[in-house]
């Protein structure tokens, strides 16, 4: 017997663009009670714009975990799951996930996990949630150190992407999301880079466009391949060589934003891209010119590689023991499934460090 996918059962659906939140109003109707799921940044900074913008939305209950990646943990889930006990919330209820990737990761699998799954919104207010952590229905906690290691897919009702949360985001979460926004340029949306290339995210003028081409392309790929079985894995450029160096940092003193590890694993991997694609120099020095711009390299040495070696191979994209890498066929154009032995891999780390350029 065939049994239709729960993904499957009814698309998402998506708002994006200035005047977002105020055109949600209705995805409410029918719910007995709302509950928001956020973290104590977005309480202080997004709530009272989600409530003055939806006035007619009653809010039953807020959820508030600490703020931040090493809080993606099964301890804020287990929190999050006596919350929604202690309100007695049912499948009648609708939870609102309003925050970055942190709180639609871990608030997207606590509600589908809740007696088995509760309706749930996204409303992402960092840039890197409006352009790829919200969209797609991957939910999930880190584990054991391993990033996004329990998870499971799961689509939102509704995605509902407003840029009036970003006004009071940290500097370093604009430049995170900035390179995800870059990623999408690199495989998929040449036009996209074309429009960026030689500006710093500080110095993006229309951001309302650059979200909505960038959400866009997500959706894009995701409506013809929810559960990464082809196109879908081209995203994971940058971040095959970016996870590990994200797990890397993750218990460190300083550690590193999403879009900051993804940046370096951009480097590598357009590195490995050229190697194997006999991408021109020019391009290649381009590509790494822009994503200078806008990131600090960072310290690790040779000597670490070894050890990021080994986070590598924790990564779900390893089968039989081969690395399996999306990359870039040229600027514009990724594809999947490239398998890369670890000599090219650990060179492609040495080209990072050393900073060599291309020749
Ligand atoms: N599910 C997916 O497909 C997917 C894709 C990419 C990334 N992710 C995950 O997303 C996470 C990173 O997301 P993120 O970069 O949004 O991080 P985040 O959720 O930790 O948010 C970053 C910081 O900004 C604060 N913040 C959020 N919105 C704010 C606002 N409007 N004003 C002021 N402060 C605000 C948060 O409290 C937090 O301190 C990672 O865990 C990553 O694994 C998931």
């Amino acid at each position: 017997m065939n049994i239709p996918l729960v993904l499957d059962a009814e698309p998402v659906s998506y708002i994006i663009g200035n005047d977002a939140l105020e055109k949600s109003a209705n995805k409410f109707n029918k719910y007995k009670r709302i509950i928001v799921i956020t973290d104590e940044n977005v309480e202080k900074f997004c709530l009272h714009v989600f409530k003055q913008k939806l006035p007619l939305i009653n809010i039953d209950g807020v959820i508030t975990i600490k703020s931040g990646e090493e809080h993606k943990t099964i301890n804020q889930l287990t929190y999050i799951w006596n919350e929604l006990t202690r309100l007695n919330a049912d499948r009648d209820d609708l939870i609102v996930n309003l925050g970055g990737g942190v709180v639609t990761d871990i608030g997207g699998m606590a509600a589908a996990t809740f007696k088995r799954g509760l309706v749930f919104i996204n409303y992402p207010t960092t840039l890197l949630g409006m352009v790829d952590a919200a969209i797609g229905g991957k939910t999930g906690i880190d584990f054991e150190g391993f990033k996004n290691q329990v998870g499971l897919f799961v689509a939102p009702k509704c995605v509902i992407i407003d840029p009036v949360f970003l006004h009071t985001l940290e500097d370093v979460q604009w430049q995170s999301g900035f390179a995800e926004v870059l990623k999408y340029g690199l495989i998929m949306d040449k036009e996209l880079w074309q429009k960026l290339e030689g500006i710093k995210y500080n110095e993006v003028v229309d951001w309302n466009m650059v979200i909505i081409k960038a959400a866009r392309d997500k959706i894009d790929i995701v409506r013809c391949d929810i559960l990464e079985k082809g196109i879908r894995k081209n995203l994971n450029f940058g971040h095959t060589v970016g996870h590990s160096l994200e797990s890397f940092y993750l218990k460190s003193a300083n550690p590193v934003t999403h879009g900051m590890a993804i940046a370096a694993g951009m480097i590598c991997e357009s590195w490995l891209s050229s190697k194997i694609f006999n991408i021109e120099c020019t391009k290649l020095n381009t590509i790494v010119d822009m994503i200078d711009k806008n990131f600090n390299r960072f310290d690790f040495t040779t000597d670490d590689i070894p050890g990021i070696m080994q986070l590598m191979r924790q990564d779900k994209k390893v089968r039989e023991n081969k690395h399996n890498f999306s990359l870039l066929r040229k600027l514009g154009k990724a594809v999947h499934e490239i398998e890369v032995d670890d000599k090219l891999i650990i060179q492609s780390l040495e080209f990072y460090v050393n900073r060599k350029s291309c020749d």
